[in-house]
């Protein structure tokens, strides 16, 4: 099985998506499986232009192909057997360098010719050999509240339904605003544990082809330090909530330039 990674940082090196990526794409490794992580940063790859070059009958192509180092990724992309996804949250939702990605993607189908998806979506053609393959999404946040990541996390339910494209695992990892520290100087178990789990969820994917759900809520497990539905509950007390934030942002001292 071959897993090719596409993260959608913005940073060169490290980073909170590319640890997670590391101890994902080694887990997967370690059960035979050939890995390769892209990172969009580190390539050119120009916006969709909207001119619609790549739907005309004569084309079919899109004009920023010559121009940028999208069609090198799509090569390695064409070569995986799964894909990973990863995007950190920017702004309520994944990269705007992932988005481009999967705006260029728009030129590999021709959307004047119309079809259904099997979950009998109105859609239009899609070079379903590249576009349809089994896909992992990886997404990392700094915040704790759910409501940061749902617009991601339904993007990929989507994407996975109009593409035909099986998500066979999910891992969300919010709130680093309080692991960021403990990943810097201190060993911390809750963090290792995180790893270990993510690590194990690479295995299950190059053995089983999925991530359980099982392993993905222990990756997601809550890192605030009173339990989650309490969290939720106190939004009713906007003041006691705020202050058990600042309690816990102060006990992690979290400076505003280690936020990301
Ligand atoms: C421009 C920008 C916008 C961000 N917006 C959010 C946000 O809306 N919500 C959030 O929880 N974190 C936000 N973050 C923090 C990142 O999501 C978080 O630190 C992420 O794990 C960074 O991943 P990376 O190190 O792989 O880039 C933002 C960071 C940047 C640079």
């Amino acid at each position: 099985m071959k897993i090719v990674a596409i993260n959608g940082s913005h940073k060169k090196v490290g980073g909170n998506t590319q640890i997670i990526l590391d101890h994902l794409l080694a887990g997967a490794a370690s059960k035979g499986a050939a890995v390769e992580t892209i990172r969009l940063s580190t390539y050119d790859i120009r916006p969709c232009l909207a001119c619609d070059a790549c739907q005309r009958l004569e084309f079919y192509a899109c004009i920023q192909d010559t121009k940028d180092d999208f069609l090198k990724i799509l090569e390695t992309f064409r070569s995986a057997d799964t894909i990973v996804f990863a995007t950190p949250i920017y702004v309520f939702h994944m990269s705007s360098r992932l988005r481009v990605f999967f705006e260029r993607m728009y030129g590999r189908g021709k959307s004047n010719i119309n079809t259904y998806s099997k979950t009998h979506l109105f859609f239009h053609d899609i070079d379903h050999q590249t576009l349809s393959k089994p896909f992992v999404s990886v997404i990392t946040a700094s915040n704790t509240e759910d409501l940061t990541t749902q617009s991601t996390e339904l993007f990929f339910k989507t994407y996975s339904a109009f593409m035909d494209a099986p998500q066979v695992g999910s891992i969300v990892r919010n709130g680093w605003a309080l692991l960021h520290k403990e990943i810097q100087k201190e060993p911390n178990k809750k963090l290792a544990k995180i790893l270990a789990d993510v690590h194990f969820a690479g295995r299950q994917l190059a053995t089983d082809g999925f991530i359980s759900r099982k392993i993905e809520k222990r990756i997601r497990a809550n890192v605030l330090p009173i339990p989650k539905t309490v969290f939720n509950i106190l939004k009713r007390f906007p003041h006691t909530r705020k202050k058990i934030l600042e309690k816990s942002k102060q006990r992690t001292s979290i400076k505003p330039s280690s936020l990301v």
